[in-house]
């Protein structure tokens, strides 16, 4: 019988959740293949951000939490470099997985890499090509330091290869957010969120908002705001709230201006059930999120994105997506377009099947052998995947 590949799987961040809970439901369900430790770092840490994800997609309790918080960048990614290299010293595992582009995922690749540890990357090669973005810079040093590039696209791997990423490293995966989002859809059925709201399924937009770009400057906020309460003047609107855009609202004195407006609920961040049931019943969605264009793709919704560029393309090409910046005139134009049931209908995706978590396990079995390969053998120059 061949040995077994000991793999540690990172997470941090809200969106890391739904993308590791089908693989780590995989990889679990076959242990004669892997042993499969889950570390969790701490980046995200209130209940809403995280402890609702574990319960509802069903995530094992992490093995190890490192327990990082919030902090600067320099100083949660370097926080978690000095706990996650303990744990792998502790450890030894063959292969570390990391999914996204959040600074958990950036600072446990260096981590691995750096101890000569193999590396796969689950969403590689996607590109905003606009480096004032955190996550592009945490892509852009991930991929390179990646063993092994699980892509959800074909405009993924292009942008690898452009980069001079080998072939031989880069595997077209699919979208393993979608996984989840098949695997949740019925659940996220018998939710009664928008009953219990008082909303109209079809009748209501759905407003989430935190990159920094959008929330950190307090005049782009504000016209983003704006925007949105003309909106709510024709539509009721939803807006979960990230405690970083709470935060950014109320120092600037527009939370009050929206707490008046009795058409724009504010809530809570929700969990993935709630905002799921939420997604497929709304007329349009507006939000900065880099997940949120792909949901509302698969599901048919209108998105109107809140960024002047994407690193999910294809929403745009082939789904529901369309790039409005913060340009309050245009976003409020867009939605109206919506509304009059003028928006885009978008179309079925490449490898959105809900079967991505098989697939990597499927590769990863036929490539075992190279991670269990011992490290001073597998770093020479001329050994290749
Ligand atoms: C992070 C990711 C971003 C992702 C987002 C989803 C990076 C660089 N950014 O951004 O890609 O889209 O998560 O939410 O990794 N806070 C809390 N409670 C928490 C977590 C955060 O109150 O559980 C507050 C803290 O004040 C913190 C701020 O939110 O300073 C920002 O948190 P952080 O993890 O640094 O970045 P996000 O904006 O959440």
């Amino acid at each position: 019988m061949s040995e077994k590949l000991k793999i540690v799987g990172v997470v941090g961040a809200r969106p890391n959740f739904m993308k590791i809970a089908p693989l780590a439901a995989r990889l679990r369900r076959d242990p004669e293949s892997f042993e499969f430790i889950l570390v969790h770092t701490g980046q995200h840490y209130d209940h809403g951000m995280n402890g609702v994800f574990f319960q509802e997609l069903g995530i094992p309790e992490p093995d190890v939490h490192l327990g990082v918080g919030s902090a600067s960048h320099a100083e949660q990614t370097a926080r978690i470099m000095l706990g996650f290299e303990r744990v792998l010293f502790e450890l030894k595992p063959g292969l570390v997985i990391v999914v996204g582009d959040v600074n958990s995922t950036v600072a446990a690749s260096l981590v691995a890499s750096k101890m000569g540890i193999g590396l796969a990357h689950v969403e590689a090669g996607l590109r905003s090509h606009d480096r004032r973005m955190p996550e592009e810079i945490n892509r852009i040093v991930t991929d390179t330091l990646s063993d092994l590039l699980f892509t959800p696209s074909r405009q993924a791997d292009r942008n690898l290869l452009d980069e001079g990423v080998p072939q031989s490293r880069i595997c077209l995966v699919g979208n393993i957010m979608i996984d989840t989002l098949v695997n949740h859809l019925r659940l996220a059925g018998k939710q009664r969120v928008v009953e219990s709201m008082g909303l109209e399924p079809g009748n209501y937009c759905l407003v989430t908002l935190h990159r920094p770009s959008n929330v950190d400057n307090s005049a782009v906020l504000e016209e983003i705001i704006d925007a949105l309460i003309r909106v709510a003047e024709i539509l009721p609107v939803v807006f979960p709230i990230h405690p970083r855009t709470r935060k950014m609202l109320s120092a600037s004195g527009l939370l009050e201006r929206l707490e008046k407006d009795s058409a724009v609920r504010l809530v809570e961040p929700l969990g993935y059930l709630d905002f799921l049931a939420l997604m497929k019943s709304a007329k349009l969605v507006f939000s900065d999120s880099g997940g949120i264009q792909e949901e509302t793709t698969y599901l048919r919704i209108p998105c109107l994105t809140l960024r002047e560029n994407t690193e999910r393309p294809e929403t745009i090409e082939q789904g529901t997506n369309i790039l409005v910046g913060h340009d309050g005139g245009r976003i409020y134009q867009e939605a109206l377009k919506i509304i009059e049931g003028r928006g885009k209908k978008g179309g079925e995706l490449e490898f959105w099947d809900g079967k991505v978590a098989e697939r990597i396990a499927e590769e990863l079995k036929k490539r075992s052998g190279f991670f269990l390969t011992p490290v001073e053998e597998r770093l020479r120059p001329e050994v290749t995947l």
